[in-house]
């Protein structure tokens, strides 16, 4: 009995000065960004099952046709070319999209958006928190900057419903933005 109590001690011990040396980046676990690296399938398949529904529901169907102000994967990189601000951009087009995705809508729709939903939010947040511990004072690049004030703009002078046809159909452009931040350096 002694022993045992002996040896939780020195567990104890060594677990508090161990905390002490380990440094900060291997205890911070909540918001590391590697787990989007590659795409879960059920979540894809909620995201293209949304899509879908919203398509049929709202009879969106020139939804696909729309004007192409879609960004390509290398646009993305030269907007970005540094984590942080790619994390911002990501960040913001997340934004775009939850916020669209809790807009009043038929039920038929929201029960089908609710899981994407809970899922982008839940890296928007990861997204934050990242910033939070990793880039606190990170300032947008120039070019960034401008992006994200087109994109405010934009959500002051377009309709909902133009934003959220416009959220839906660029959603896995922004889930590989999502890939792309979560190689953090690696993806070039
Ligand atoms: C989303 O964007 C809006 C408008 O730009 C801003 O007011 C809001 O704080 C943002 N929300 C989050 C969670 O970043």
């Amino acid at each position: 009995m002694l022993h045992l109590v002996l040896t939780l001690l020195l567990a104890l011990v060594l677990q508090t000065s161990l905390g002490a040396v380990i440094p900060h980046n291997t205890l911070k676990k909540s918001c590391y960004l590697s787990k989007y690296r590659f795409p879960v399938f059920h979540e894809t398949n909620a995201v293209l099952r949304m899509r879908e529904k919203f398509v049929s529901t709202t009879g969106n169907g020139g939804l696909w046709a729309g004007q192409g102000h879609g960004r390509g994967d290398a646009e993305f990189k030269t907007l970005s070319d540094k984590v942080p601000d790619r994390v911002m951009l990501v960040k913001a087009e997340l934004n775009l999209t939850t916020t669209m995705l809790e807009l009043p809508a038929a039920p038929s729709f929201a029960k089908t958006r609710q899981q994407p939903l809970a899922f982008l939010t839940q890296v928007q947040n990861d997204l934050q928190c990242w910033m939070d511990t990793e880039a606190p004072s990170h300032e947008p690049s120039e070019k960034l900057s401008r992006w994200l004030s087109n994109l405010q703009t934009a959500r002051e002078t377009k309709t909902n419903s133009c934003l959220e046809a416009s959220a839906i159909r660029h959603i896995f452009e922004v889930l590989n933005d999502l890939r792309c931040v979560a190689f953090e350096e690696q993806c070039n």
